[in-house]
């Protein structure tokens, strides 16, 4: 009867109002390396000094003026697979003052797990990134752009090893801007898969940074993870950190980081889940 009602509403389109279904998380299998689950509770506050941050570096990469307590949002939706009840989900949102320093093209807010560096554990052996999303239909993405949602950046900033992304790639094709996309660092799609409007999706990759390859794992609400792509060779050498959240590029420049169009009034937001890094070194990848 509950799930009966749960579903009308859903179909109402009001999914963010909703009581959260109650679930216990999956919980990871293999050690955790960073972890960038929020526990019930966390006060959004402690995101915003080195004191109280426990999950993610207080600094960067966002406006620097502006708190990250005034950029996530804690949404009322049901927990993602590797949540549960146990943590939360957060949302992070970009708007007209979302500029890092003076990259007057760019609209973005990113989340560093806070240990990482760009040598560190992160960087070496083999490694996978868990991450889930939710669209917040209050807080649409516009696909005309191009967005980089998560990825990770080369220690020396001249490329991203592994990028997930949404909307039409700048010298793309439109026909698949409503996928997300992963690319790896010369461009080429690794793997794509239309974004859900209503349902968590989760995504892993292990990253091998010993042979060169990467695999990708991929499900559905509260399904186990599936192996969707690979392992395929990608060079992911050179360091670097990962970055989860909203990098949104302009459109009509050649210059993305300066130039370009940004509409005004900008409301955008990606709620993600179930974060962590785990270490994959004896083949280990939680489903
Ligand atoms: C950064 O945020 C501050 C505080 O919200 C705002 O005053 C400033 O204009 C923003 N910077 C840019 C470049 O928009
Ligand atoms: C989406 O982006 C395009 C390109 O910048 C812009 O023309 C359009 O107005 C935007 N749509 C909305 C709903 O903001
Ligand atoms: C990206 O994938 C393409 C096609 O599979 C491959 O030729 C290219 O070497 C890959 N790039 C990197 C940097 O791994």
């Amino acid at each position: 009867m509950h799930s009966y009602s749960l579903a009308i509403v859903l179909l109402a389109g009001t999914a963010l109002a909703l009581p959260p279904r109650f679930h216990a998380a999956v919980k990871p299998s293999c050690p955790i390396v960073f972890d960038g689950r929020i526990p019930v509770g966390t006060a959004p506050t402690s995101f915003d000094t080195y004191a109280t941050a426990t999950y993610f570096n207080p600094d960067y990469v966002k406006n620097l003026t502006t708190k990250w307590s005034e950029i996530l949002k804690f949404p009322t939706v049901d927990p993602s697979r590797f949540d549960g009840t146990d943590y939360i989900p957060l949302e992070v949102t970009v708007n007209d003052k979302s500029i890092f320093q003076t990259q007057n093209g760019f609209r973005r807010a990113g989340l560093q797990f806070l240990k990482d560096t760009s040598d560190g554990p992160g960087t070496v052996g083999v490694k996978t990134l868990h991450w889930s999303v939710r669209q917040d239909a209050a807080r649409p993405l516009n696909l005309t752009h191009e967005y980089l949602n998560a990825w990770h950046e080369a220690a020396d900033y001249s490329s991203n090893q592994i990028q997930f992304q949404a909307g039409q790639i700048i010298g793309g094709s439109a026909a698949d801007k409503n996928n997300f996309k992963i690319l790896n660092r010369s461009g080429k799609s690794l793997y794509s898969v239309a974004i859900d409007k209503t349902n968590w999706q989760n995504f892993a990759i292990k990253l091998d940074y010993n042979q060169n390859q990467v695999q990708i794992y991929y499900s559905v609400g509260a399904a186990a993870l599936k192996s969707v792509a690979g392992p395929v060779a990608a060079d992911i050498s050179g360091g670097g950190q990962f970055q989860l959240g909203i990098l949104k590029k302009p459109t009509g420049t050649s210059d993305v980081v300066n130039g370009g169009y940004q509409e005004k009034n900008l409301n955008e937001g990606q709620i993600y889940g179930g974060l962590f890094l785990e270490d994959s070194a004896d083949g280990c990848v939680t489903l």
